[in-house]
């Protein structure tokens, strides 16, 4: 399988209750390198831009204010298929059908507030990385 760069981002659920370290040990327990990290605020208006393949979702709303209440960390995660390999190490969106172990079923509290994000396909990856990291910031 081809070494793979995906996103991710430690919610502000996650951040509020001082996760990064429980979570980014998860990440590289799976065998997933850290090699961009910085912490942010975004406004709704970047989280909106962020998630606009849900803007038609009932949820929108609700999940750019959320994503824009406190500071996120946004990161490129690097390994082996990474991209699956990271949602696997998240769980499921919906904490009470993630499996034991995972971000979400340990540190979720919510569908809505579900700890961490991270791209679901190559094309998504290349693009949500772009939005947050220039080239100069990666290292490998
Ligand atoms: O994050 P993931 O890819 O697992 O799920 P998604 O379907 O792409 O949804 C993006 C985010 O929207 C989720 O992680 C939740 O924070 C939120 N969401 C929600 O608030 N209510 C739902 N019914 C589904 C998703
Ligand atoms: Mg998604």
């Amino acid at each position: 399988m081809a070494v793979e760069r995906t996103l991710s981002i430690i919610k502000p659920d996650a951040t509020k209750r001082n996760l990064t370290g429980k979570i980014n040990a998860k990440f590289e327990d799976a065998g997933l390198r850290i090699v961009a990290q910085k912490r942010i605020q975004l406004t709704p208006a970047q989280a909106g831009v962020f998630y606009e393949v849900h803007k038609e979702r009932p949820f929108y709303g609700e999940l750019c204010d959320f994503m824009a209440s406190g500071p996120v960390v946004v990161q490129v995660l690097e390994g082996e298929g990474a991209i699956a390999k990271n949602r696997e190490v998240m769980g499921a969106t919906n904490p009470a059908d993630a499996a034991p172990g995972t971000v979400r079923a340990d540190f979720a509290e919510s569908v809505g507030e579900n700890s961490v994000h991270g791209s679901d396909a190559a094309d998504t990856a290349a693009q949500e990385i772009a939005y947050f990291f220039s080239g100069l910031e990666l290292v490998g």
